[in-house]
């Protein structure tokens, strides 16, 4: 059958197009390193590019749809989508724990998190006054623009919402025994996310998600993908990388 001879298949070629910013002459794979890549400034805004996600074809049938509806309005729809997902296979196999994330700044991907699992427990860590001053080179002035108020506005005001102010991992404390279900790492230096897999992974419980922002972004020296790779080393999960915005990975934990 022959493209013009079935809607279904135009819909099909259609989506696939519009995939086709995914490819860049730029873009270099090799096996020691991420994906090197230009940025691209020519690509359509989110909306159209994904919006053939919702056709009966492929859609996210686990999220319920004015979730949906939020993660399409969002800035970053694969990450978000993909989060979304994530929460909904942990809530549907019972995998046991709090959530968290490392790296908050305002809330604005704490909040997709509390939205698609309300009734979990949901760890926040940040100084929100930016990043601990380093011990050598240039300070990163960025992320000072949060507060709590901000983030309580962003995430919304829940007895569930653990805010640990201060610099990870010393805000970890007491979170010994503590057992997770899905973490979001996005300290965004080679420290703060080795610090985070140290920390998250030991009390990650099986069937939990780890994702790590900026895992294959060029910012910071690629300390989110040195750090992970250097931990992963010796671990069973592999990472599968996603064609967000930054560049993140995740992994699922092992079930034993
Ligand atoms: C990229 S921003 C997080 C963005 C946020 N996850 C989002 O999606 O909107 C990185 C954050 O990590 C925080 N941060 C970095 N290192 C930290 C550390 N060791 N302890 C606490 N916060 C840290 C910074 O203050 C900053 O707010």
């Amino acid at each position: 059958m022959s493209v013009r001879q079935s809607p279904f298949l135009v819909m099909l070629h259609a989506a696939k197009s519009a995939g086709s910013w995914l490819r860049s002459d730029s873009q270099r794979i090799d096996s020691t390193g991420p994906i090197e890549s230009e940025r691209r400034d020519d690509l359509p805004d989110s909306g159209s590019r994904f919006e053939y996600l919702s056709v009966p074809a492929m859609s996210l049938p686990t999220i319920p749809a004015e979730q949906f509806a939020e993660v399409k309005r969002g800035w970053d729809y694969v990450r978000h989508a993909t989060l979304g997902l994530a929460v909904q296979r942990v809530l549907r196999d019972d995998v046991p724990g709090a959530m968290a994330e490392a790296g908050v700044w305002r809330g604005d991907c704490a909040r997709f998190l509390h939205m698609f699992a309300p009734e979990r427990d949901l760890y926040l860590f940040d100084t929100f006054e930016g990043f601990p001053a380093p011990t050598d080179g240039e300070a990163d002035m960025r992320f000072k623009d949060t507060g709590l108020d901000v983030v309580r506005s962003v995430v919304g005001w829940s007895e569930k919402i653990k805010i640990r102010k201060g610099i990870f991992p010393d805000t970890a404390q007491g979170l010994k025994d503590c057992r997770f279900s899905l973490v979001s790492l996005d300290l965004d230096t080679y420290e703060g996310i080795l610090c985070g897999w140290e920390f998250f992974y030991p009390r990650l419980s099986p069937g939990g998600y780890i994702f790590v922002h900026d895992y294959n972004a060029m910012e910071y020296d690629r300390g989110p993908f040195r750090a992970t790779t250097e931990f992963l080393r010796d671990k069973p999960e592999g990472i599968v990388e996603i064609p967000d915005q930054w560049g993140s990975a995740l992994i699922r934990k092992a079930r034993r």
